[in-house]
This record gives C-alpha cells, structure tokens and sequence, in this order.
C-alpha cells in the first residue's frame, strides 16, 4: 500500500471548513437553481449514466433516500452498500474497497461510524467521497441547513441561531457553517455537553474572516431572546442509550424547545432540527408542528442540496454526452461482432404444439 496521503478538498467533500464563503455561496446558487428546475419538473439530467456508491455504516432516512433520488432525478443511479453486505471492514481492507470502487462508480457516498474511515476511504478512492455523516460532523445536513436559513431570513450576516442541546455532529456543523457566513451562533447546553474548544476555536477562524460570533452559554432563556433561529437535536444517539437517565436529567426541563422558551424569541424565530426527533423529548409537539417550525422544508432542502453537492462534486469529473459520430462508431462495432458471431438472429418462435389451440373457438 502506498504512503498515506490526504483526502483531497478539491475532488472529495468532507467537511465545509475546507471551503470558504465564496465556494459555498456559489453550491447554494447551484442548489437553488436546481431545486427551482426540479419544481418545474424539468431537473437537469446533469449527471447521466453516473453511477453512486453509498456506503452506509449506520441507519438513514434522508441522506439515504436523498442522494438515491437526486441521483435518478440528475440521470444516474445509486447503490446502497451495508456492512455486512459488502466486504469493507471485515474481510477488505478500506484501501482495496476504495481502489475498486472507483473502477466502479463514479462517485461514493460514506456515512461512517468513525470520521478517519470516511477520510481513509477519501484518501485512496480515485473518485470524490461524500461525507454523509461521521462522529465529528454532518456537512451534506450544513449545506442544506445553511441554503434552507438563506431561504426563510434572506441575507445571513448578523442575524443568530442559537443550538440548543447536546454537542452533536450537526452542533459542530452548525457552529462552522453558520460563522462562516457572520452569523452569531450560540451554543447553549450544560456545561459538560457544550461545545469542545477546539470546535470554537474552528468557529472562531470564520468569526475573523467573516464577522459574527461564537459563543457556549448555560443560559438558554438569555440567549433565545435574540434569536432568528432555534436549532436542536437529539439528546442521546443509539449507542449513548446507557446514559439516558443523566443525559435527560441534564437536559429537562430547561432545555427542551417547548412553547414557552418559544415564546421568549422573536417573532420572527424559525425552529429547525435535522430529524430524526424524539417528540416531547428535547422538542415539544406543539413546537415541531407549530407555525414557527420548517423542520419539513429543511428535509426536503437535503434532496435538493445533495443535487448539488452531486454536481459540484461530479460533473467536472465525468464525460458527458459522446457525440453522434463516436455512438455510431461504438454501435456499429458492436452490431457487427453480433452478426459475425451469429448472436444477432431472431429465433422463430417454436411451432404450437399439438393440441394447443390457435383459434379462439367461435
Ligand atoms: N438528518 C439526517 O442525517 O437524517 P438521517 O439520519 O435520516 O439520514
């Protein structure tokens, strides 16, 4: 195996901190100009005969069913590969996947259970990798979160979304996301689930390009006042279930987004959470069906923001669309290995055999 390298921020997309505003500006372009071609039914076959690789190291709703359906809607298709169905992991090493899979596909998508396998597999695959969510970040969720927030405030710059709730994947992807377009950002949560410092300092690297702040409070009622936005998430992932009673004594009452802590933002305030939710747990129903709520426009904006990302990512790296003359060319040698080999003869169809009927009788 060769020395290892790095993932590549021009070919693979792993985390939007490699990106700067102008970049990520430019995917939002594309997204809406695709989300509006798909709206009139007419998306763009940008990535025809493009085939997608997706590994999924742990379950999904949206990312999966996104990227499989952004890739039918741009003319490719999509492949979904467990563990346990493919060889990655136990009897092939990530190296060997991530060469074979690129003489395969086109492009790959991988949600890992361990960020370095998603940069391992980037780092070897000849193909771009997509992030589709590891234990340190979820940037396909800050595309589109960040695309549905420039859909419902228009210009970003100044305005604050406040994360409340346990220091998730898509808490750091917020945080990141959301100062790099001079957002203030704060996140409040308990203090031994707020925010690492090398997460803030990451933040903070926008914060002295782009303007903004980043900021991790206890004080969640002071902080919403000001809010243009509430984000939350789960408070407890799948293998985190043995720390259910302490995490949820944490965290209730005071950082649940009920209607009353609501009710001490803007008007203006939308909720967002990247779902899946556990209802009347860290969200209330009345909140996540409520008026102030996009938790449904933000799902739907992962379809949209994956067509993007597809493109952005794949587009510059596929042939497109053989002119006539090399179609002809290839069709022709084939049409004639055919009948040089005899295998391009109709058979008749065998003779009905005795005491078939061939007419119906009258
Ligand atoms: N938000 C998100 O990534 O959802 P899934 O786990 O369903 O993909």
């Amino acid at each position: 195996m060769p020395e290892a390298r790095s993932y590549d921020p021009a070919k693979d997309f792993i985390d939007t901190q490699d990106y700067d505003q102008r970049e990520i500006t430019e995917l939002l372009d594309l997204i809406a100009l695709l989300k509006d071609a798909d709206k009139d039914g007419a998306c763009p076959e940008l990535l025809k005969d493009v085939s997608l690789g997706m590994i999924f190291e742990e379950p999904s709703t949206r990312t999966r069913v996104s990227f499989e359906v952004a890739m039918v809607k741009l003319g490719g298709h999509a492949l979904y590969l467990r563990p346990g169905e493919i060889h990655m992991g136990a009897r092939e090493s990530i190296y060997d996947t991530a060469k074979v899979l690129s003489r395969m596909c086109d492009v790959i998508e991988a949600r890992t259970l361990k960020h370095d396998t998603c940069v391992e597999l980037a780092r070897w695959s000849d193909v771009p990798v997509i992030n589709g969510l590891t234990d340190v970040n979820h940037p396909t969720q800050a595309i589109c979160d960040i695309f549905t927030m420039r859909e419902k405030l228009g210009d970003l710059a100044g305005k604050t979304c406040v994360f409340v709730g346990d220091r998730t994947n898509v808490c750091s992807s917020t945080l990141w996301i959301a100062t790099m377009f001079g957002m203030n950002v704060v996140h409040a949560a308990p203090p031994a689930y707020q925010a690492p410092a090398e997460w803030v300092a990451e933040a903070q690297r926008n914060v002295d390009r782009y303007g903004g702040s980043v900021t991790v409070t206890d004080d969640v009622r002071d902080a919403v006042r000001i809010a243009d936005v509430v984000y939350t998430d789960l408070w407890w992932w799948v293998d985190q279930e043995d720390e259910i009673p302490e995490r949820r004594a944490a965290f209730m009452p005071d950082y649940q987004v009920s209607a009353e802590l609501m009710s001490r933002t803007p008007e203006h305030c939308i909720f967002m959470h990247c779902l899946p939710a556990s209802r009347n747990v860290e969200v209330t129903d009345e909140v996540i069906d409520g008026p102030r709520s996009v938790v449904f426009d933000q799902a739907e904006n992962r379809l949209h923001a994956e067509k993007g990302i597809l493109v952005w990512r794949t587009y510059p790296r596929v042939a497109h669309d053989a002119s006539p003359e090399i179609r002809a060319f290839h069709r022709g040698a084939a049409e004639s290995f055919l009948a040089s080999a005899g295998w391009d003869r109709i058979h008749p169809p065998s003779a009905p055999s005795a005491g078939t009927p061939t007419e119906v009788p009258s």
